[in-house]
């Protein structure tokens, strides 16, 4: 369950007739979305697929040590947020899933690859376009580690997660005949949650019946999608253009990473957007409050609240996650008394369902708000630009 209070902090900062004008647009967004050809994620998954990644993380746990990860963007973050936020803090004793491929740092290759010189591992290299040059050097580094270790047998470590027919990735998997997943042709990176490139790795320690479940159920919430699209619009059109995302838990701070991703890249283009930042609290209000509270007001923030804790942590006569709620709903007004707008999104509980269910609406108010923009939601040119620079400077890696 997800409580959505777009309203009370937010009062007298953004024009209510604008509102109601983009709001009443209501219908020809969720047309317009409908007519777009790149909203696979909103249909239901394949039941063979969810079968096959079942098979294939069984097949994982019972014969490999850990899991490398190699994939970087939309083809790592969401599996990534979303296992930080389950694992626990200490003694954590899930299956050893490794998340490789988001850096060039040599130091980081070298640890890694020190590390799994005792590990009998297994890789899931994922990757949509199979063209992706942090993905593809790390790859090309483990694999032939795997190569030296294990001769011909190598090809049973690897499992491949691409596009269907284009690219180098599915072209090696035609040759070598490695287990293999598709990304479909009408899902981008950042709305791939819902496919084998995040359900893998998840289900690895997951039940990931429960996550397809939760993300389905968030289809409910197209309503609250599209009315924080259009208040995002409406703080935008007033000159917030920063919006900043706060947690209350470390767990979650990758979750605001997937969010910049899936804010970022989908409605920063063409000389629009609002620029998606996160606050992990209480630590940042030591930092960067006294900015939020009395600097520049080009800010807007977004609370991501959890109601329910399982844990009892006393301090004196409370609860510690009453006393952090307590903490949030402070921070609330005390920014909002500084004219900083503050939105709240209140899940019951931090559970497998709830967050699915979140990321199928903040998928949904992304493509919103990027219709609103009047941008491509589902494009990234921008991305590219770096990318020629780096194939000018070293050629094709
Ligand atoms: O959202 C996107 O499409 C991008 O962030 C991609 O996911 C990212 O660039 C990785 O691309 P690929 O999966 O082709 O390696």
């Amino acid at each position: 369950m997800i409580k959505f209070d777009f309203n009370t902090y937010t009062k007298n900062l953004y024009s209510e007739e604008k509102f109601q004008s983009y709001y009443g647009k209501k219908e020809e967004l969720i047309q317009k979305l409908q007519n777009s050809y790149m909203t696979g994620w909103m249909d239901d998954i394949d039941s063979s697929v969810v079968e096959k990644v079942k098979e294939t993380a069984q097949m994982i746990r019972n014969n490999f040590d850990c899991l490398v990860v190699i994939g970087i963007g939309g083809s790592f973050l969401g599996s990534y947020a979303f296992h930080k936020m389950f694992q626990k803090y200490f003694n954590d004793n899930s299956f050893e899933v490794i998340y490789a491929g988001t850096t060039l740092s040599d130091e980081y290759l070298d640890e890694l690859v020190d590390y799994l010189s005792q590990k009998n591992f297994c890789i899931n290299v994922i990757s949509k376009s199979g063209t992706t040059m942090e993905t593809t050097i790390t790859y090309t580094i483990l694999k032939d580690i795997l190569k030296r270790k294990y001769s011909e047998e190598y090809v049973n470590h690897i499992v491949v997660t691409t596009d269907k027919e284009k690219g180098s990735l599915r072209k090696e998997v035609a040759e070598k005949g490695y287990i293999s997943f598709e990304i479909p042709d009408n899902i981008g990176g950042r709305y791939s949650f819902m496919t084998p490139a995040h359900l893998l790795p998840l289900a690895l320690n997951y039940d990931i019946d429960k996550i397809i479940d939760g993300y389905y159920d968030g289809r409910r919430y197209i309503d609250q999608a599209i009315e924080y699209a259009v208040l995002r619009k409406c703080l935008f059109d007033n000159h917030k253009y920063v919006e900043n995302y706060c947690v209350y838990e470390e767990k979650l701070s990758f979750f605001t990473e997937w969010l910049k991703q899936l804010f970022g890249e989908t409605e920063g283009k063409e000389g629009v957007g609002i620029y998606p930042t996160s606050s992990v609290h209480t630590r940042d209000l030591h930092s960067l409050g006294q900015f939020i509270q009395e600097g520049n007001k080009v800010i807007f923030e977004t609370f991501i609240r959890i109601n329910k804790s399982q844990n009892f942590i006393q301090y004196k006569e409370e609860n510690l996650h009453t006393i952090n709620n307590t903490v949030l709903d402070s921070v609330v007004r005390a920014h909002y008394s500084g004219n900083v707008p503050c939105i709240e999104i209140e899940l019951e509980e931090l559970d497998l369902e709830t967050v699915a269910s979140m990321i199928y609406f903040f998928q949904l108010s992304a493509a919103f708000s990027g219709l609103l923009f009047g941008v491509d939601p589902f494009n990234q040119p921008g991305v590219e630009v770096y990318k020629k620079e780096v194939r000018n400077s070293l050629g094709e890696l």
